[in-house]
């Protein structure tokens, strides 16, 4: 039985996420931030576009045909060949979609297509019922959807769903969609057509304004049930929603948003770490959930509030994501409740308040001539204090 509240996760680091210029990967590094994937139960993987080259098509072939527990995945434009190369290269899935797409704004259909809104929906029907006959999973996104006219898409997606499209997505292929006017584009779509129920609406976000992922949530509360996504926001441009921060936002914020995903979040972390190093492209610290500093407190008042109780500053646990632990960073705003707690954990223990406040305000010396205070640091410093006791 389908469970309404249960947000399907739509992993595209391996296709939109690759578009990032310099993200490209190799097979086998596809095939392994693949396994990754599945292990963090992502429900779909989209592998690549089998038609884009012939290493592209071995690379959705090979995860097709390796990975087992997610639905994998291929992108193909509205046409004959693209179509045929994705079923080709699904061929032995255990579980596999195909994803056409057409563009849909007045803008895109005039100077890309050069085709009037007739022909758009003529192709786009036949484009799905042409993959429907390969696979039974089809997936249709109309491309530049949130510059598209209302009426237009919802024609349209009534003639896909007619056709056998299980899936719609609803790209801002631009970034340009704010989140209030996103979230009702979405509602107005499930309302209006009379055939919604038949498929699960879908968002694919960019992040031109930084908004990929807020507008992802406005839609999720809208009735959208699934999300397309990437591993650290990678994609064209300025990125895609980013799936860390989608999850954890839908996992912390429950209260409000009412919906849940299947992912094991514990392999977060890891999954970042691959897709940063098999690509080349390093994670910002203060990248929100995976970035060094996601779970770290400098400040004197932060570190002394998690020591007495975690949650005055943090929202969800290190481990939750994958870290290890949370981490207290001695530096020139720390204070001495940290200080302390650190030296405790290195085994060192002050024997005097008096010794406690000279090896502090030997620190606090240090810390206003270095950024970060490592662990060697102050265990030569407690030695110098003593030394000179
Ligand atoms: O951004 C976009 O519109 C896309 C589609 C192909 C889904 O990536
Ligand atoms: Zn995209």
């Amino acid at each position: 039985m389908s469970d309404n509240n249960r947000v399907i996760i739509f992993d595209t680091t391996l296709r939109d996420g690759e578009q990032s210029p310099g993200a490209s990967m190799t097979k086998d590094e596809k095939l392994r931030v693949a396994k990754q994937l599945e292990k963090m139960r992502v429900d779909v993987i989209e592998a690549g576009f089998a038609i884009a080259s012939p290493g592209d098509f071995e690379s959705v072939q090979s995860i097709a045909n390796t990975v087992k527990d997610s639905t994998v995945c291929s992108l193909s434009r509205a046409l004959n060949a693209d179509i045929d190369r994705a079923g080709e290269a699904l061929a032995n899935a255990n579980s596999g979609r195909i994803h056409t797409f057409i563009a849909t704004s007045p803008i895109h259909m005039k100077y890309k297509l050069q085709m009037n809104p007739d022909q758009v929906v003529e192709q786009a029907v036949h484009a799905v019922k042409r993959a429907r006959n390969l696979i039974d999973d089809v997936e249709f996104s109309l491309e530049d959807a949130s510059r598209s006219e209302l009426d237009f898409m919802c024609r349209i997606i009534e003639e896909v769903i007619k056709a056998g499209a299980r899936t719609i997505n609803i790209p801002d292929t631009v970034g340009y969609a704010v989140p209030e006017e996103f979230g009702h584009t979405i509602g107005q779509l499930i309302q209006r057509i009379p055939n919604a129920d038949q498929a699960i609406f879908s968002v694919h976000c960019h992040n031109d304004l930084g908004l990929a992922v807020a507008n992802s949530l406005a839609a999720v509360q809208a009735g959208a049930r699934q999300v397309e996504c990437t591993i650290n926001g990678l994609g064209e441009r300025a990125g895609n929603a980013s799936l860390e921060e989608l999850v954890m936002a839908i996992r912390t914020r429950h209260d409000r948003l009412g919906v849940t995903t299947g992912l094991d979040t514990t392999q977060i972390v890891p999954a970042s770490r691959l897709v940063s190093s098999v690509t080349g492209f390093p994670v910002q610290p203060n990248k929100a959930i995976v970035g060094a500093n996601a779970f770290a407190h400098e400040s004197g008042i932060h570190q002394d509030g998690v020591l007495k109780h975690r949650e005055t500053y943090e929202i969800m646990t290190a481990q939750d994501v994958g870290w290890k632990t949370n981490r207290m960073v001695m530096g020139k705003h720390s204070g001495r409740a940290a200080f302390r707690s650190r030296l405790e954990e290195l085994g060192t223990t002050l024997s005097s308040d008096k010794e406690l406040n000279d090896a502090f305000a030997r620190f606090k010396e240090l810390a206003d001539k270095k950024h970060e205070i490592f662990d060697e640091d102050l265990v030569a410093l407690v030695s110098d204090t003593r030394a000179t006791a």
